[in-house]
């Protein structure tokens, strides 16, 4: 079975991000080829990457963990918020720390490496976030994952979902159902082995 993780980068009650990977998981779920885990970065806590704290005291244990999902997985779909047209501290932070790790259970593991990933964001603004993704994107791409094309962004998502949270705009729906779809086509493609 291919893995999927699905992930935002917001912890915030309310958070469009985490609104729009919820959908994305309803989307996943729908297929019968995938295990798709919805993985809450509150659930990792992590300070802030430092040097020192690394050398003094090791990984923290969220980071093991959180790469530890990584390399059990064969994708990773990545919603995130963009603040000051980048990606958000509690992302790149989760993906510094995660990248620090190069050995689990005594095996070596490049926890990004060969990892297929889709990346989409929401924004009460006009670019919906995209300008967050373009630098998702190349992070992703130096840590050598496969980033697909084809991505998705939200614009004005303040009043892009229902009352239920499902996303209300055809539009979206269609953008968000193709991103899915690319995404577990070239997961299912490039499947990592092992
Ligand atoms: C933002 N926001 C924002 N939005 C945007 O489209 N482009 C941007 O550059 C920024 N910059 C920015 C910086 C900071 C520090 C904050 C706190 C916010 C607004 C942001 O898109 C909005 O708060 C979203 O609702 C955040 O995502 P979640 O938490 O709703 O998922």
């Amino acid at each position: 079975m291919t893995r999927i993780l699905v992930l935002a980068g917001s912890n915030r009650t309310g958070s469009l991000n985490r609104r729009l990977a919820d959908e994305a998981v309803g989307l996943l779920a729908a297929s019968q080829a995938v295990e798709v885990v919805r993985l809450d970065l509150a659930d990792y806590p992590l300070p802030i990457y430092d040097g020192d704290v690394e050398a003094a005291s090791g990984l923290p244990d969220a980071a093991l963990k959180l790469a530890g999902q990584l390399t059990a997985s064969d994708a990773a779909l990545l919603v995130s918020p963009e603040y000051n047209a980048s990606v958000p501290p509690l992302l790149k932070n989760a993906l510094d720390w995660a990248s620090r790790v190069r050995r689990l259970d005594n095996r070596p593991v490049l926890p990004f490496r060969g990892l297929v990933v889709g990346l989409a964001s929401a924004s009460p603004g006009r670019f919906g976030g995209a300008r967050s993704l373009s630098h998702l994107r190349d992070i992703l791409v130096s840590l050598g994952s496969e980033v697909i094309a084809r991505q998705c962004s939200i614009v004005q998502a303040g009043e892009a979902f229902d009352a239920e949270g499902r996303l209300s705009r055809p539009n979206d729906r269609d953008a968000l159902e193709k991103l899915v779809e690319s995404l577990v086509d070239i997961a299912i493609a490039l499947r990592r082995a092992g």
